[in-house]
């Protein structure tokens, strides 16, 4: 398999075999780096790590992985660069291919990343737009693999808003990797009727199936994993709060969503997760509509079902892998 030279920006452009390669890899570097084996073969190389949006678990895990590789990082945060205010998408690309080795950019629109890529001589990752985040993808996958042991036919269900970065992605993998992905939510909140379209025509191909249903108890039903993510995403605005507190509490994860899934049901989340009070977010919340739990109940949370911080860890050791693989 060779991956060099080559984007990663969403996993409609990569290959199934592909896709289960990076997860092999970055379970062989998490074994390696268990085992206090280090791999820093690409020494001397540096990477630039362009973030519009916050992040806790992605830049970390850019900055560690990197390092681990041996390499250097520099950090370019939401406001401290020329990029969007005084200089193009396509400048910026120029110039930084002169100085690095390989380019992680989190924003807004993929058509942004997709831009960068485009003019940039080296390698570009995806470390989240509004569309798609294929890294996490990576790292849900090896969790999965790890608790399951294998990837093909696993029933994954997702709760709550579905028409952003986190459902899509996972619809666009659930139908590349043969597994059977629900989106369980408001039919207002069912991803993109085109995107729909084009992962069912992959998941033909693949035995993947593709279900868009409103009915929880039907839609978590004796499934594999439940995935949730958060309601309101970075950069949307605060008053879509009351519209989306209304329309998806019913999809809140809680213990009857559990108890109605597969016995050795897990539950996963992309992080970070409002599941009780100990955020100025989740306590603004309270505060203005009454509750103290969102997306998931802190019970399902803390659960031993609950892999979150498992899949937090993975997304080093795969984004690691994605590095390794292209550069
Ligand atoms: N899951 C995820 O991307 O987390 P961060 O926003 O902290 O990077
Ligand atoms: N949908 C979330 C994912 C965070 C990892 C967001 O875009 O804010």
């Amino acid at each position: 398999m060779d991956l060099k030279g080559r984007d990663f920006l969403k996993l409609l452009d990569f290959t199934t075999e592909e896709i289960e390669y990076l997860v092999d890899l970055a379970a062989d570097l998490k074994d390696k780096k268990k085992r206090g084996i280090p791999v820093d073969t690409f020494r001397g190389k540096n990477v630039a790590l362009i973030f519009e949006k916050t992040s806790t678990r992605t830049r970390c895990s850019f900055e560690v992985a990197a390092h681990d590789l041996g390499m250097g990082t520099t950090y370019l945060d939401p406001s401290g660069s020329q990029i969007g205010k005084k200089e193009s998408i396509a400048d910026t690309a120029r110039v930084l291919s002169g100085m690095f080795e390989g380019i992680e950019y989190r924003g807004y629109g993929q058509e942004i990343v997709e831009e960068l890529a485009k003019y940039a001589k080296v390698p570009v990752w995806n470390g989240l737009t509004n569309e798609f985040h294929p890294t996490q993808m990576l790292a849900d996958l090896l969790t999965i693999k790890e608790h399951f042991g294998y990837m093909k036919g696993i029933k994954l269900t997702y709760m709550g808003d579905a028409r952003y970065n986190m459902a899509n992605s996972l619809m666009v993998t659930c139908a590349k990797m043969g597994m059977h992905f629900t989106a369980c939510t408001s039919p207002k909140y069912f991803p993109d009727a085109k995107l729909v379209e084009e992962c069912k025509a992959i998941a033909a191909t693949t035995g993947a199936t593709i279900t868009l249903t409103d009915d929880v108890m039907a839609g978590t039903k004796d499934v594999d994993v439940i995935y949730t993510d958060v309601w309101v995403s970075m950069g949307e605005p605060d008053e879509v709060w009351a519209e989306r507190i209304h329309d998806l509490l019913p999809y809140q994860v809680n213990k009857a969503a559990m108890d109605n899934a597969g016995d050795k049901a897990i539950f996963l989340h992309c992080l970070p997760a409002f599941h009780d009070l100990d955020t100025k977010i989740g306590k603004d919340i309270q505060e203005r509509f009454g509750i103290s739990e969102m997306e998931v109940t802190d019970e399902v949370f803390e659960s031993e079902k609950s892999l979150v911080f498992e899949e937090a860890e993975n997304r080093m050791h795969t984004i690691k892998a994605v590095m390794a693989a292209t550069l």
